[in-house]
């Protein structure tokens, strides 16, 4: 019996030094230590001893019991605070890793600038009128007193569709569709997206612009240089400086351009208003009397304002983008300079 437990002993010790995980110690307990494992089959041999023999023998086989439980025991704690050990440094995280971000969104240089403009404008009482993309040559020409054998109806520059329908060609056409529809006085801007067949580094063939409309009693193009100026200073800064020039619109008479103290120079002279310390930035006028009568009102009783300006173009100047296909090219590169 004694030898048969010096063997198992030796046994167990260099079958436990052995023990890599709780799973292959279980399987050592098993065997040693279940119902029918070594060590309880010591205990069912004691009765093949004498009985004299036979409480000596068990005690003896008892403290082998209680050495190997113990033995395992202590195993089992060495190897759960192993695997802990082991699980921590698996799931440990290296807080100086550069994390996965996930960027939000934001809104294009346009739309900023389109909504700025709604801003100051609907603060002036206009309200933002939005006219169809797909329009008819009436609306986007012959209303807006341009003329059969304009060079604008060129098919080089006007998207068709038919004999009549159209991409509008500038958002003017929603000066036509507010004059058909609303009750005069107004005060309207159109912002929306116009099309042309024109493709170069300041052009493309969308773009985007937005129209004003002022339909009232006795307006003198002196209102226009008031609502022009704060168009200015929204868009740009408070000190920024407008001027009209002479021009020509079939649908203004008279027709003026504005420009603006240069952003870039503020007036001074530089590469970007070529040295003249001005840019140009938009369009407009007295509504000339012949797209009042087009739209069935009394061009004897009411008078107008317009203008019409780039959004694009504003956007381009504003934040320094010198091609126009930058703000379409939807590169992130680009886009995400513009995160407010
Ligand atoms: N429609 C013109 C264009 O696309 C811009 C413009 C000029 C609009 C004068 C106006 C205006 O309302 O009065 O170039």
């Amino acid at each position: 019996m004694e030898n048969r437990i010096r063997e198992l002993k030796a046994q167990i010790e260099s079958e436990a030094a052995k023990i890599a995980s709780l799973d292959e110690l279980k399987e050592v307990r098993f065997k040693y230590l279940s119902k029918n494992g070594a060590i309880p089959a010591l205990m069912k041999q004691l009765g093949s001893l004498s009985k004299e023999e036979r409480p000596a023998a068990g005690k003896v086989i008892n403290e082998f019991k209680v050495w190997a439980t113990e033995l395992f025991d202590e195993s089992e704690k060495d190897l759960a605070s192993k695997a802990l050990l082991k699980r921590y440094e698996d799931e440990a995280i290296d807080v100086t890793m550069p994390s996965k971000t996930r960027k939000a969104g934001h809104l294009h240089p346009v739309t900023l600038v389109r909504n700025e403009l709604i801003d100051a404008f609907t603060g002036m009482g206009f309200t933002v009128f939005e006219g169809p993309e797909i329009d008819d040559d009436f609306h986007n020409f012959t209303a807006l007193n341009v003329s059969a054998d304009h060079p604008a109806r060129d098919k080089q520059d006007t998207f068709y569709i038919n004999d009549d329908l159209l991409l509008r060609t500038h958002t003017s056409t929603g000066q036509i569709r507010a004059l058909e529809t609303m009750e005069p006085p107004f005060k309207i801007i159109s912002p929306g997206r116009v099309f042309r067949c024109d493709d170069d580094g300041t052009h493309a063939p969308m773009f985007h612009q937005m129209e004003g409309l002022v339909i009232d009693k006795n307006l003198s193009l002196c209102d226009l240089q008031g609502l022009l100026d704060t168009l200015a200073k929204t868009v740009f800064d408070k000190n920024t400086k407008t001027r009209f020039r002479p021009s020509f619109f079939p649908f203004t008479e008279p027709s003026v351009e504005v420009d603006v103290t240069c952003c870039e120079c503020h007036g001074a002279g530089c590469n970007l208003c070529k040295g003249t310390g001005w840019i140009e930035i938009l369009g407009g006028g007295v509504v000339n009397r012949k797209v009042i009568e087009n739209c069935g009102l009394d061009a004897d009783v009411y008078s107008g304002l317009a203008f019409g300006t780039g959004l694009d173009r504003i956007a381009m100047l504003k934040y320094g983008v010198n091609n126009i296909h930058l703000l379409y090219d939807g590169d992130v590169r680009i886009s995400d300079q513009f995160r407010k």
